[in-house]
Order: C-alpha cells, then structure tokens, then sequence
C-alpha cells in the first residue's frame, strides 16, 4: 500500500515496457509486493502470485512472444476462481495496484493478455482456478530499444482524449474531471480504452463499450485510476456500477 500522492505521480509515470535488463528484483521490494499481493487476494478471493525468475519459460523465444518481449525475468500471474463473476474486473484493479506500486519502486511493466505462453502458467493453478493474463515485471533501460518504439507508435493509434472517455449531463465537478485524466493514463488492451465514465445526477457510473469478456480487465484498470484520480472513493464491481466518493 502507498499514501495517495504516491499512486497519483507513479499514474504519471507508468508506461508499459517490453524489453528487460538482467538486474534481479531486489529482495525487499519483492517481499513488499508479495505482502500486498497477499493482502489483496485476501481482499478480493483472487490468487495473484508474483513469481521470480522463470519469467523466460512464459516470453523466450519468437513462439512464445513473436519477439514482442524480451529478457522477461519476473511476472505477477493474474489468477482467480473460474466461478467468481468479478474475476476479471477484479484483476484489472488489483493487479493495477500492483503495477503502481512497483512503479513506485522503480519497477517497469507491462500487462500482457495475449502475447506469452499461457500453458507454462498450467502448474500455478489449484483446482477450479485460471490464469487471466500475467504483467511482466523488473528492470528496464531508461532508453527505450528501437522495438518499443515501433509498438508504441503502433499503440498511439489508439487512445482516447478525455471528452470521449466521459459523458457528462450538465455540469461535473473538478474531482470528476481529475478523475477522468487518471483514466486517459490507464493501460487497455490494444490501447483501445473500452469504457466511458458517465456524470448524472450528481451520480458517477462506469461502463464498457464493448461486449468481450476481456475488456472488464480494462475497465477495473480504469475505475482503479478514475478513484486515485478523485482523489478517494469506493467502487461497486460490475459493468454500469456506481462510485461512492469518500
Ligand atoms: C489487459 C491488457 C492486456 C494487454 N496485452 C498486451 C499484450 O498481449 N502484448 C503487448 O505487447 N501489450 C499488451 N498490453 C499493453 C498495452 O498495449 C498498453 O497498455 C497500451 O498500448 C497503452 O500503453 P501504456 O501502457 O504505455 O500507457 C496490454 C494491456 C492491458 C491493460
């Protein structure tokens, strides 16, 4: 857990990156993810795991990543039960806390659905448990290499600016709005940002704006960043749910 102002400016800072140095994650910032990790599972009945140096067996080679990612060492495994039906919501929230956190540390990271070998995770898993997706973790050259900068530039063709993330009927205060520029920082898959946060009657609710499964990964992403960016609040889980301001 961190104070507030540290999860807004690690917002601010956080990009995802695919290229990794060998530097080890050091002892204690791993323990302190593990005791968050921990923490929230207990939060949420997810069963988040960071698992430490067998990243290779989930990105090596072009069959595992098409050669998107390279020198992954560590990876958070996003897992939970099969018959939770907030799983995935669930796991974009925590798991983004996470992501901040190390951030925080001076981590990078990147959240990956689709490109890495999904059956080496096979052996993590307890009955009537699945593996979401994973987001790699450790260290990074500030330098971005030159495959970074295709993908982002690739990425850039998506994105929203903040007028097309929210809908607003009459007049919304300046928390809202605050919140709405966290959630044009957050990660999406593709950076397609499928969400719109809507202002009514004095009453703020999140929605998708597409149908699969996987974008309630996004949108627990985005109600994490929309409540740090509103400076404090409660979520209820769910497509259309409510935020309660504290
Ligand atoms: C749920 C989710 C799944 C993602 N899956 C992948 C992936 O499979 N491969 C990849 O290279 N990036 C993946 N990303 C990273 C996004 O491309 C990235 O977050 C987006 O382009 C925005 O860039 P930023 O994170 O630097 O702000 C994923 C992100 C999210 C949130």
């Amino acid at each position: 857990m961190l104070i507030h102002a540290d999860y807004l400016s690690a917002i601010q800072r956080r990009c995802s990156r695919r290229k990794y140095t060998a530097s080890p994650i050091e002892e204690e910032k791993a323990e302190a993810l593990h005791k968050s990790s921990a923490s929230y599972n207990e939060t949420s009945g997810l069963n988040m795991k960071l698992i430490l140096g067998t990243g290779g067996e989930l990105f090596d080679g072009f069959k595992r990543s098409y050669g998107l990612f390279v020198g992954v060492k560590n990876y958070i495994a996003l897992i939970g039960r099969a018959d939770d039906p907030d799983r995935m919501e669930k796991e974009g929230y925590y798991g983004e806390k996470l992501v901040l956190e190390a951030t925080h540390m001076g981590l990078s990271t990147c959240w990956v659905g689709t490109s890495y070998d999904k059956g080496a995770c096979d052996k993590l898993l307890a009955p009537g448990e699945t593996l979401d997706l994973v987001v790699a973790i450790g260290y990074t050259e500030e330098k971005h290499s030159l495959k970074e900068r295709f993908m982002e530039n690739n990425m850039r063709k998506g994105g929203k600016d903040r007028d097309s993330l929210c809908e607003i009927a009459g007049e919304a205060p300046n928390w809202f709005l605050h919140g709405i520029d966290a959630v044009a920082k957050s990660p999406s898959a593709r950076n397609l940002m499928p969400f719109v946060f809507r202002w009514q009657d004095g009453k703020v609710s999140a929605h998708t704006t597409q149908q699969a499964e996987r974008v309630m990964v996004d949108l627990g992403i985005a109600k994490l960043h929309f409540e740090i960016g509103a400076g404090g609040g409660r979520w209820d889980w769910g497509d259309g749910a409510e935020f309660h301001r504290e």
